[in-house]
C-alpha cells in the first residue's frame, strides 16, 4: 500500500462523519435546539481523529518529508495551504467547543454560532479532502521512491499505534484534573 492509502480511508470516515454533521445541523435549525452531546462527539472526532490522527500523520510524516523535497511551486503552494486549512479547522472547532459550553449553560444565542461553526466545518472538509485526494497526494508520490514510500507508510503504522494511549492519558489527566 501507499502511504496515502491510510490517509485515503480515513477520509472516507472523515466524510461518514461530516455527513452526520450536514444532517444534525440541518435538524437543529428546523428545531431550534441541538443535544450538546452530539456536538461533543463531533468535536472528539474532528479533534482526535481528523486533526490529531490524521493531519497528524499528515503533517508530521508526509508534509514533513516533503519539506526536504524540491517541490514544484505548484504543489508547495498547495502543500501551505492544505497545512492553513489544518489550523483554519482546529480554530473553527475552538471556537465551536466554546459555543455549546455557552449553549449548555443555558445561552440560546449560542445555537446559531454551532450552527454556523457545524456548517463551516461541512463544507471545509470536502473540499480539503478533495484537493488532497485529487490534487496534491497523486503528486506527493511522484517525489519519493519505492525505499521511502515503504518507510513512510510503515511509520504511519507506528503512529497510528501510539493514537489510542494518547487519547485515554489524556482522559484520566483531564479527570484528574477536575
Ligand atoms: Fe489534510
Ligand atoms: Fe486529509
Amino acid at each position: 500500500m501507499l502511504p496515502i492509502g491510510p490517509l485515503m480511508i480515513e477520509h472516507r470516515l472523515i466524510e461518514r462523519m461530516i455527513t452526520l454533521i450536514r444532517e444534525h445541523a440541518v435538524q437543529a435549525k428546523s428545531e431550534t435546539k441541538i443535544d450538546p452531546h452530539f456536538v461533543d462527539a463531533a468535536v472528539d472526532f474532528v479533534r482526535i481523529y481528523a486533526d490529531r490522527t490524521h493531519h497528524g500523520k499528515e503533517e508530521n510524516i508526509l508534509f514533513r518529508d516533503l519539506h526536504g523535497k524540491q517541490l514544484s511551486e505548484q504543489d508547495a503552494v498547495i502543500m501551505q495551504e492544505l497545512i492553513d486549512e489544518h489550523k483554519f479547522g482546529r480554530q473553527v472547532v475552538g471556537e465551536l467547543v466554546d459555543a455549546n459550553e455557552a449553549y449548555r449553560n443555558g445561552d440560546q444565542s449560542s445555537l446559531d454560532i454551532i450552527l454556523d461553526k457545524l456548517q463551516v466545518l461541512a463544507d471545509f472538509y470536502p473540499e480539503h479532502i478533495i484537493k488532497e485526494d485529487k490534487v496534491f497526494f497523486p503528486a506527493s508520490m511522484e517525489y519519493l521512491d519505492a525505499s521511502e514510500k515503504d518507510s513512510m507508510l510503515a511509520e504511519m503504522w507506528e503512529f497510528d499505534k501510539k493514537m489510542i494511549h494518547e487519547k485515554y492519558i489524556h482522559v484520566v489527566e483531564d479527570l484528574e484534573s477536575q
